[in-house]
């Protein structure tokens, strides 16, 4: 593949949430039976919970890092990937899973941090590859601090924001997957499309902050990525 191809190929871009992994067996959070059901936010996913609470908050991540490493990438995140061949596909995911990458998706932008890194509590820039589930009480970076998991907590700052923003303004098409978009900054994403981009929604439940002009599939993300890779590839 030469540059020249690459360049003509069109800028396709996807917003995942957490809908995009359902399918794999991991718990997305708003719905009924979803893990903000069974957990308080503000004990587990905040910087206060991290100070009050540093033992329940690594339990909590174990727990989702250990159910990622049963799961598997599906349908849906592999069609992504194989949506490569014909389109510049960039994925920005709201997911901490690593289930695009799995799937063979080269190029993914995580909004909201990944699980299977963990980083220093003194200095942000060390940032450390997990290959094991568990993170624990006294498991320290080089400098000899507390490693925590490597998310974005509820009350922090979205380092990514305005690299996804870049990418967004760039699409040729967009294509938002199982999100309630009940999330800022990450919701506020759809409205940077330059005019005219075709949007495609792809979600059991409509996200209520859509607006008018979008092309909405009542899908689940494997069914609606199978009808979608169709429809994408006669606007190659
Ligand atoms: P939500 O739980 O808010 O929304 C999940 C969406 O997925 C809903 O719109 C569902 O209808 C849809 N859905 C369910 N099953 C699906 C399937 N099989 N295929 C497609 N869609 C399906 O999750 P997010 O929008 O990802 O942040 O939540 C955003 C952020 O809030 C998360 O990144 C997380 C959470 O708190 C942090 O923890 C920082």
């Amino acid at each position: 593949m030469s540059t020249n191809q690459l360049e003509m190929k069109k800028k396709l871009v996807f917003l995942s949430g957490a809908g995009m992994s359902q399918e794999s067996g991991l718990k997305t959070f708003r719905e009924m039976g979803g893990l903000w059901e069974s957990y308080d936010i503000n004990e587990v996913a905040t910087p206060e919970a991290w100070q009050r609470n540093p033992e329940l908050v690594l339990r909590f991540y174990n727990e989702r890092r250990k159910q990622l490493m049963q799961a598997k990438p599906n349908a849906g995140h592999l069609a992504i990937a194989d949506l490569e061949k014909n389109f510049d596909v960039e994925v920005i995911t709201q997911n901490v899973d690593n289930l695009h990458e799995r799937a063979g998706s080269s190029k993914v932008l995580h909004l909201h941090g990944e699980l299977m890194k963990a980083r220093s509590t003194v200095d942000s820039f060390l940032v450390y590859e997990l290959d094991h589930w568990a993170l624990n009480p006294g498991d320290l970076c080089e400098k000899g601090s507390q490693l925590r998991p490597h998310i974005v907590w509820f009350g922090e700052a979205v380092p990514e924001i305005p690299n996804a923003i870049g990418i967004v303004e760039k699409a040729d098409i967009l294509v938002v997957i199982g999100t309630s978009l009940a999330v800022y900054p990450a919701a506020g994403l759809v409205n940077y499309v330059k005019k005219g981009t075709p949007v495609f929604v792809i979600d059991p439940n409509r996200p209520s902050v859509l607006q008018e002009n979008v092309v909405y599939m009542k899908e689940k993300a494997g069914k609606g990525m199978e009808i979608l890779q169709k429809e994408l590839e006669k606007m190659m």
